[in-house]
């Protein structure tokens, strides 16, 4: 007995073999747990629900997620004190049971806004004064439902215009701007332990946005307010070129004291598909994910949904496509075993 508990305390005592740590992952949970962060996708609801295969594949490969549309202000609140949860009460539950963590998206924007609202600010039933009280009322109410269950919340989404000038939503010019900062107070308020961001896209690459947006998050920390996180959207094309700057930029921003996010990375490509071009979307996934893993302050990694089946890109840009990790038929593409092949440096 004795000789076999010293056995067994040698064997327990032998290191793990370099390979076993170092050995390329069997998928992107295992690449994102030998990294330290995590990878993520942003969720089609309908999807999640009724497609098995879906279903499958999300849960096996991500450790965060990300309501690609539930959890907008025209999902939960469609018409004014109605308010229809399950669609991300669903998500919710889901990543509970998958060990994932969830990014909330989004509280403040100018789009996806329930007509009511919109309609009573442009025909005047609805004033600066209780616009205020709406938003106040909106964010503690989202927040504090998924108080403890969500990670991060994007805030702010999308402030800035792309010539560093701040967007004229109806926020900005109804309650000025210091909406910003009361958006960040109110979430703080209602959930102490979630992560604070402002989220935007072209700020990987786009000067007089990362400029403006740096200056937001200055002065949002020397007034004291509680942000602690900023999300690169990365919505690349391979016709623009990679951005080159991501990782300085990304730094600069994790200098003044934040967590760093990719939000909702996808890389989109003239259609048709030819090797050639999934062989450039891959290079890109790749420098995205090694520009992440090159600053410390990167914690989160998340696609814009996974699978060509469900991408908002052929929608929105015609004649364009084929931007995620997966095909319509779930089949991983080069851009996924590119990043399995990533390590730190
Ligand atoms: O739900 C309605 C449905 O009832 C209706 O029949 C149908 C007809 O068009 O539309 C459905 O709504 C669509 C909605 O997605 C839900 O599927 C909207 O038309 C469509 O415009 C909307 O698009 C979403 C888009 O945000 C809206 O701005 C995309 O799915 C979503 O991927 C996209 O996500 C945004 C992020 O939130 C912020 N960053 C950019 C990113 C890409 O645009």
């Amino acid at each position: 007995m004795k000789s076999l508990i010293i056995a067994l305390a040698l064997v327990a005592a032998v290191p793990l073999p370099a390979h076993a740590e170092h050995r390329t992952p069997r998928d992107l949970r295992e690449l994102a747990y030998q990294n330290g962060i995590r990878i993520g996708s942003a969720v089609n609801i309908a999807a999640l629900r009724d497609e098995a295969d879906y279903r499958k594949v999300l849960n096996r490969e991500f450790s965060h997620v990300t309501a690609e549309n539930a959890m907008k202000w025209e999902s939960v609140e469609p018409e004014r004190g109605v308010f229809t949860w399950s669609d991300a009460d669903a998500l919710v539950d889901n990543a509970r049971r998958n060990n994932q963590k969830v990014r909330g998206h989004t509280l403040v924007w100018h789009n996806q806004l329930p007509a009511w609202l919109t309609s009573g600010v442009e025909n005047g039933t609805i004033d600066a004064a209780e616009l205020r009280e709406i938003l106040r009322d909106h964010i503690t109410t989202q927040v504090r439902r998924y108080k403890g269950k969500i990670r991060a919340w994007d805030v702010v989404n999308e402030v800035v215009n792309d010539d560093g000038t701040m967007r004229q939503s109806i926020w900005l010019t109804h309650l000025g701007p210091g909406y910003i900062a009361d958006a960040f107070r109110w979430a703080h308020r209602a959930d102490p332990h979630a992560r604070l961001y402002i989220n935007d896209y072209n700020l990987e690459w786009n000067a007089p946005k990362i400029e403006t947006t740096f200056s937001i998050v200055k002065d949002l920390q020397a007034q004291g307010v509680p942000i602690h996180g900023i999300g690169f959207q990365g919505h690349l094309g391979i016709q623009y070129g990679y951005p080159g700057d991501w990782a300085n930029v990304m730094s600069r921003f994790a200098d003044l004291g934040l967590e760093v996010a990719v939000t909702e990375l996808d890389v989109r490509m003239e259609l048709p598909v030819t090797s050639e071009k999934l062989a450039t979307q891959a290079d890109y996934y790749r420098r995205a994910l090694t520009d992440c893993l090159g600053v410390k302050a990167c914690r989160e990694f998340t696609v814009w949904g996974f699978t060509d089946r469900h991408s908002w890109v052929p929608g929105w840009f015609e004649g364009e496509g084929a931007a995620c990790l997966f095909d319509e038929n779930l089949a991983p593409k080069p851009a996924y075993h590119a990043l399995l092949g990533v390590k730190k440096a």
